[in-house]
C-alpha cells in the first residue's frame, strides 16, 4: 500500500545535495564549518532564512564571508537554496534545516562572526510568550557563540521584538549600538549595501509598515 506524501518539500530537501546541508552534517560540522564550504572564512549566521533574499543577498556582497542560513521549514529551505544556486554564490552560502533553539548543537563557542535575525515571529500572544526566541535563553547562547566584538542584527515590523531583545540581553555580554525605528524614513544602521530587502520586509513596506533595525555588539571578554 502506497501512504500519500505528507509533505513534498521533505523529499524535495532530501534529494537537493549543496547547498543543503543535513542535519545530521550540520552536527559533525560544529566547530569545524569551513570544511562544508569551498574556502575558509569568517562564518556568519542568518536564523529563519525564510526565502533565502538575505542568506543569498549578502553571500553575494561579501564573497569573503561563509554565510549559513537556518530554517525549519523544509519548502523554505528548498527555496533558499535555489536562490543561493540563482545568485551564483554555492562558494560561500549553505542553508541548514535546524530549529533555532538548538544551534549549541552546530556551533561552537566564538564560531560566529556575525548574526543575522530579520522578521523574528514575534508571538505577541501572553499564551505563545514561550516561543518568543529573543529571550535570556537565547541571549545566552548567543553570546557564547559571536566572537567578541561581533555584531548581532535584528530587522523587524515588531517593537516587540525590541522590547524583547533589550530584556533579553540584561545579564548578557551586550551593547546596543544603534536602534532605529523606520528604516524606510530614519535610514539603515548598517552599511547601505548590506541592506538587503527580505521577504517580509517588502511585504510590510508594500503596505506602508515601518520596519525597524537593531545592533548589538558582542562586548569583548
Ligand atoms: C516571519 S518569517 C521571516 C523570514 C525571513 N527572515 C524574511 O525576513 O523574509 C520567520 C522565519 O523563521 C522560521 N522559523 C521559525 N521558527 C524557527 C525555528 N525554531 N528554527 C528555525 N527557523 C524558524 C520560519 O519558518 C520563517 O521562515
Amino acid at each position: 500500500m502506497q501512504f500519500p506524501e505528507f509533505n513534498p518539500y521533505l523529499r524535495k530537501y532530501e534529494e537537493f545535495g549543496s547547498p543543503v546541508v543535513r542535519s545530521e552534517a550540520a552536527v559533525g560540522a560544529r566547530g569545524v564549518w569551513a570544511r562544508q564550504f569551498a574556502q575558509e572564512q569568517p562564518l556568519h549566521l542568518e536564523i529563519g532564512s525564510g526565502n533565502g533574499f538575505f542568506l543569498a543577498g549578502i553571500a553575494q556582497v561579501h564573497p569573503e564571508w561563509n554565510v549559513l542560513g537556518v530554517e525549519i521549514r523544509f519548502k523554505r529551505i528548498v527555496t533558499a537554496a535555489k536562490k543561493i544556486r540563482a545568485f551564483g554564490v554555492e562558494r560561500n552560502a549553505r542553508i541548514v534545516r535546524y530549529d533555532a533553539w538548538w544551534l549549541d548543537e552546530i556551533l561552537a563557542p566564538g564560531e560566529l562572526s556575525g548574526l543575522y535575525l530579520n522578521h523574528p515571529d514575534p508571538w505577541p500572544k501572553d499564551k505563545h510568550a514561550r516561543n518568543r526566541l529573543l529571550c535570556p535563553f537565547f541571549a545566552q547562547w548567543a553570546a557564547i557563540a559571536l566572537r567578541p566584538g561581533s555584531e548581532l542584527r535584528l530587522k523587524t515590523d515588531s517593537l516587540l521584538n525590541f522590547r524583547q531583545m533589550e530584556l533579553a540581553i540584561v545579564d548578557q555580554p551586550f551593547e546596543i549600538l544603534a536602534q532605529v525605528e523606520d528604516l524606510g524614513r530614519n535610514g539603515v544602521p548598517w552599511p547601505e549595501r548590506e541592506e538587503i530587502v527580505t521577504n517580509f520586509q517588502r511585504k510590510f513596506e508594500r503596505k506602508g509598515l515601518p520596519v525597524h533595525g537593531m545592533v548589538l555588539r558582542r562586548r569583548e571578554g
